[in-house]
């Protein structure tokens, strides 16, 4: 094993055990009590290499190498929620990684001309929250704080409420700060595997959003209720999951119901009703539109047969994210990595739209995120880490 993926290991057993479930995936909901350690752990790794922790009245947190006044900063890091069960390498990896690249650019003797930032987004997965890169779209004002502060967890907790505060909302002083954000991502698909390749650089995220589908209709006993007579959520609902699969795959697109909500969930009950919530994506924006529409259509068109009401709601969208193609060709050619779009939601994504922005992803052998399955080996990582220190050299130490 070569130093770094030793230090790098040394590092990641740190996080290791934090908020790990007997499923062997994460809990790291935001500000629940492993994120509030993952983001102690943060300051602490902050102040042993003498950077100065700001956070931003939203949550989010920041680790600074350099005069955060000086101006042309470049931002690195990404987040440590968790999707329920979720992997180990999403979102920790990117900040692990930028520390790591702190280190290994200070052991080179370089010094940063202008100054790095190293952050910790929070609630990126909206898996506590429901709106997915919460972090940063109130720093970038992307969403209302009037909404963010009201957005409420299952048990009824506001987002104010977790953070302490009313959060703090768009601060473009500190944006302006920033003069490139580039997050390190552990790949979540197959296509480095294919590729025989450690690293690679991020073209574009496919435009994506979250719909929310309640469907209503009479709670009633399952022995003595003439099937005739029922008025069953519950069928609704599974004729949609099938249709929003058939209409994905009739495009090329995505969609998923990883969630559902039935009431009153009685085994012996005719629900009375059921949601389910559809995260649907898709390459073109046209495309995701016409996907959506035509499960919405499918779904009421269903409701009519079977007695049953919807609603469906928007509850996130975030729209195609075409990255820097300057940035993402230099940090390509620097890197000499492939370049390829993905069909994951990340906070790069939302500051794509307020600052030049890359990302790094590195090899996940199984293909697999958002499961205890996702993985990287330590000498990808260690590559992944040399690869943000050369990107780190060359936009902010030159
Ligand atoms: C977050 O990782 C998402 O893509 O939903
Ligand atoms: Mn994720
Ligand atoms: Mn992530
Ligand atoms: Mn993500």
């Amino acid at each position: 094993m070569s130093d770094l993926a030793g230090r790098f290991r040394e590092l990641w057993d740190e996080l290791a055990p934090v908020g790990r479930a007997g499923s062997g995936g994460y809990l790291r909901y935001a500000f629940t009590e492993p994120e509030l350690w993952l983001r102690d752990w943060f300051r602490e790794q902050a102040a042993r290499r003498g950077m100065p922790v700001a956070e931003d009245g939203n949550g989010n947190l920041f680790a600074w190498w350099g005069d955060p006044d000086a101006g042309d900063a470049v931002l690195t890091g990404s987040h440590f929620d968790s999707v329920p069960h979720g992997g180990a390498y999403d979102g920790p990896l990117g900040i692990v990684s930028a520390f790591l690249a702190v280190d290994e650019l200070r052991a080179a003797g370089i010094a940063p001309v202008r100054p790095v930032a190293v952050a910790a987004f929070v609630e990126e997965e909206g898996a506590r929250f429901g709106v997915p890169c919460l972090g940063s779209r109130l720093l970038t004002g992307e969403i209302a704080v009037d909404r963010a502060a009201e957005l409420r967890d299952a048990a009824g907790v506001s987002f104010a409420e977790a953070l302490g505060d009313r959060p703090a909302g768009a601060d473009p002083a500190l944006l302006g700060r920033f003069a490139a954000f580039v997050e390190l991502h552990v790949e979540q698909g197959r296509a480095l595997v294919d590729r025989a390749a450690p690293v690679a650089v991020a073209s574009a995220i496919w435009p994506h959003g979250r719909w929310r589908f309640d469907f209503h209709g009479e709670a009633n006993h399952a022995g003595t209720t003439r099937m005739a007579d029922r008025r069953d959520p519950m069928l609704t609902y599974a004729f949609t999951v099938l249709a929003a699969n058939k209409e994905a795959r009739l495009r090329d697109a995505h969609a998923t119901v990883g969630r559902v909500s039935v009431e009153p969930n009685a085994t012996n009950a005719i629900p009375a009703r059921v949601t389910g919530w559809l995260d649907a994506r898709a390459a073109e924006p046209e495309t995701l539109h016409g996907l959506v529409e035509a499960v919405r259509a499918k779904a009421a068109e269903r409701a009519r047969r079977d007695g049953t009401e919807l609603a469906c709601t928007q509850e996130s969208a975030t729209p195609l994210v075409a990255f820097d193609g300057g940035l993402a060709d230099r940090l390509a050619a620097l890197l000499d990595a492939p370049v390829l779009p993905t069909g994951a939601g990340h906070d790069a994504g939302v500051l794509a739209a307020h600052l030049p922005t890359a990302m790094l992803f590195v090899r996940n052998p199984s293909g697999v995120s958002h499961s205890p399955a996702e993985s990287a080996t330590d000498a990808d990582c260690a590559a992944g880490v040399v690869a943000l220190a050369r990107v780190l050299e060359e936009l902010a130490c030159r």
